[in-house]
């Protein structure tokens, strides 16, 4: 109905009166309609091919926080809309999706990146679409200075490799051979072991770099027990792969032959203990979460995870990034009253605080990178079952790269 026809003067009185509350209608249904804001996540994740496995778990992870925590701040509904990356390659795709979400979706905050090729391949779109995106797991700590649009919410692998050369060379072991996947976060992982273990005296005897989807570790791990190293050092990328390099290191017999073993945790994640077995005897790693975590945070976590994918389930660490990137975003939209634009949410990220399962977490106002605990586990068996059992706790650890 024209404005023209509702104020035209010769229409008769009654008609006038059901024009304007009609029109009355159309302006308070379009107020209501203003009122019903979204915030778009476009999430990027692995959800076919050899890393499938990781994408299940991110999504769980997502999940599981809008099942626990609503889909609504304030007034502001936040919907996902989610996206199979395949996988780490050349970060084509990745890129490709990104822009997609961006543009098509109109997503106003990008969620994922497990692999560092997919994370660096989306990141000066991000910064040229003004778009800011939650890494929850891409490692290499490089990654995070690509964009000022990035924020970590997971951890790096100096963060790991460097807690774990501190700790080899504080207890007595003075060689080591390092074993790491032919890439960014591989290399990152061997350069920080190197650095904090050969600042407490240790020396480097041999290193390794294996195909980032090797299934087949018998000649480097043969290669390495002939350097007869006290330790070996080892960092892939998770799932079958790192159960096919854990099983490798058992059969080889490594720690038999008195060569103690130590890797990143996503080498030995609480989801593939089953399939290792017993290889995780004695095996020490550094993670920054462990289902065994005492503090309210988990023990909501695990309930709720439990309710959702059955008692005998057990959550992958990755399931924790992911649940706690939307933490991250729930909270970003808390303190900007509901505002969605990348500066508002940027500021808003930068400096955050949230009581994780892991423990506390903050975002590094500085770096956009997570300050957390990183705890150092054992492999034991424990009421029959093998578990990583922490008995260090390394309180909020930067990024030492940064
Ligand atoms: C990475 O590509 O940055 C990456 C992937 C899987 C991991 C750790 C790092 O477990």
């Amino acid at each position: 109905m024209s404005c023209a026809k509702i104020l035209s003067p010769v229409m008769p009185r009654r008609e006038f009166l059901l024009a304007v509350s009609a029109a009355m209608a159309i302006v308070s249904s379009g107020a209501v309609q203003a009122q019903e804001r979204k915030l778009t996540v476009g999430v990027v994740l692995p959800l076919s091919g050899t890393f499938a496995d990781q994408g299940q778990h991110y999504e769980s992870g997502i999940k599981l926080y809008q099942k626990l925590h609503g889909t609504k701040v304030g007034d502001v509904t936040v919907e996902t809309v989610v996206r199979d990356d395949q996988g780490p390659g050349s970060g084509d795709l990745s890129r490709r999706l990104t822009q997609e979400l961006i543009l098509r979706n109109k997503a106003d905050i990008i969620l994922g990146y497990s692999f560092t090729p997919n994370a660096m391949a989306a990141a000066t779109l991000l910064t040229e679409a003004k778009k800011p995106a939650i890494i929850i797991n891409a490692a290499t700590s490089v990654i995070t200075e690509k964009s000022p649009y990035f924020a970590r919410v997971s951890f790096t692998l100096p963060q790991l490799a460097a807690s774990l050369g501190t700790w080899a060379a504080k207890n007595n072991l003075k060689t080591a051979y390092t074993i790491v996947s032919d890439y960014a976060p591989g290399i990152d992982a061997e350069t920080w072991f190197k650095k904090s273990f050969e600042a407490g005296g240790g020396k480097i005897v041999g290193e390794a770099r294996t195909p980032i989807s090797a299934m087949e570790y018998s000649p480097f791990l043969q290669r390495a027990m002939e350097a007869k190293p006290d330790l070996v050092f080892a960092f892939n990328p998770g799932g079958d792969v790192s159960v096919a390099f854990m099983k490798s290191a058992k059969e080889r017999g490594l720690t038999k032959a008195g060569i103690k073993l130590l890797v990143t945790g996503d080498v030995v994640d609480d989801s593939m203990l089953p399939a290792i077995g017993d290889a995780l005897d004695g095996v020490i790693s550094a993670l920054h979460y462990q289902v065994e975590l005492d503090n309210p945070e988990n023990a909501k976590f695990l309930k709720g995870y439990h309710e959702m994918y059955g008692a005998d389930a057990m959550p992958s660490y990755r399931v924790v990034q992911a649940y706690d990137g939307m933490a991250l975003i729930y909270k970003a939209l808390q303190q900007t009253g509901g505002k969605t634009d990348a500066d508002s949410l940027m500021a808003a990220i930068k400096g955050a605080k949230l009581d994780s399962p892991r423990g506390p977490i903050e975002i590094d106002p500085a770096t956009r990178d997570i300050i957390e605990n990183i705890y150092i586990r054992r492999g034991e068996q424990k009421n029959g079952k093998w578990s990583n059992v922490a008995f260090e706790t390394l309180k909020a650890v930067k990024d030492p790269a940064k």
